[in-house]
C-alpha cells in the first residue's frame, strides 16, 4: 500500500519492529485512559495481536501515524495508530479507531488530520459509504477532534463501557461518503 499523504503528516503500513513502540504506548494509562484496553501489555501479547492483525483483509490492518519532529522537516517519527476494523462488505461501513500514543503530539491537530486523511483513503480508494465510530463520554478531547473532522453525533450508548470503577456512555459518531463530498464543495469556494 502507498503511503497515505495528509497536509501534516503521513500514514503508513505496520511493521513488525514498531511492535516495542505500540507496546510503549498500550502500556501507558493516560493513553488507553478512554479505550477499551484494560489490562497490563507484555511481548508475547502484543506479538499475538500483530500476527492476528496481519492476517486480516489488509484494509483492516493497523497503520501507523507519522509526522515531522519539530523544525526538522526531513525526518518522521511515529506518533500513533489508526485502523478501519471490522469493514461491513455489504453496506460499506466501517468502524475507525485512532490512539496517538505520544502525548507529546496532542492537541496538535493530528487526531484531526488523520481521520480526515483515512476519509480520502476510505471514500476514495475503498469505496467505503459510511466511517463510524464510538467515543467514550469521558472524552471530550477526542470528541472535539472528530466533530472537527466533521463527524456527526448519531446516539449515545447507555453505560456501555466500565472503567476507572464507573459505567461510561459511549457517543456514536459517523461521517458518511455524501457527507465528505459536501465538506469538500466547502473547502473548494
Ligand atoms: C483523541 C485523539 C485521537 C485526538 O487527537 P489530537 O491530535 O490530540 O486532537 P486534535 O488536536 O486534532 O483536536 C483536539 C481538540 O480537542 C480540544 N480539547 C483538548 N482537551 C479538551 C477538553 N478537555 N475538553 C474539550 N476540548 C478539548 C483541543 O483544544 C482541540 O480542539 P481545538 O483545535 O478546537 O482547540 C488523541 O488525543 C488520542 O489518541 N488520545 C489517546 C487515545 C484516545 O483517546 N483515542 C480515541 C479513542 S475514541
Amino acid at each position: 500500500m502507498p503511503y497515505l499523504y495528509g497536509h501534516n503528516l503521513r500514514i503508513r503500513a505496520s511493521e513488525r519492529t514498531d511492535i516495542p513502540l505500540f507496546l510503549r504506548w498500550i502500556n501507558d494509562p493516560d493513553v488507553v485512559s478512554n479505550l477499551e484496553t484494560y489490562a497490563p501489555m507484555g511481548i508475547e501479547e502484543e506479538e499475538a495481536w500483530f500476527t492476528a492483525m496481519k492476517s486480516r483483509p489488509i484494509d483492516e490492518h493497523n497503520l501507523v501515524i507519522e509526522v515531522h519532529p519539530d523544525g526538522q522537516d526531513q525526518e518522521w517519527v511515529a506518533i500513533g495508530n489508526i485502523s478501519f476494523f471490522p469493514i461491513d462488505q455489504i453496506a460499506r461501513s466501517v468502524e475507525i479507531g485512532i490512539m496517538i500514543g505520544e502525548k507529546d503530539y496532542w492537541n496538535k491537530g493530528y487526531g484531526t488530520e488523520a481521520m480526515r486523511t483515512m476519509y480520502r483513503y476510505g471514500f476514495e480508494v475503498l469505496n467505503l459509504n459510511r466511517i463510524w465510530l464510538r467515543v467514550y463520554d469521558t472524552n471530550p478531547r477526542a470528541k472535539r477532534a472528530y466533530e472537527k473532522a466533521g463527524f456527526v453525533y448519531e446516539g449515545t450508548m447507555r453505560q456501555a463501557f466500565y472503567k476507572h470503577g464507573q459505567y461510561i456512555d459511549a457517543h456514536v459518531m459517523s461521517i458518511l461518503k455524501s457527507d465528505w463530498i459536501e465538506s469538500r464543495k466547502d473547502v473548494a469556494h
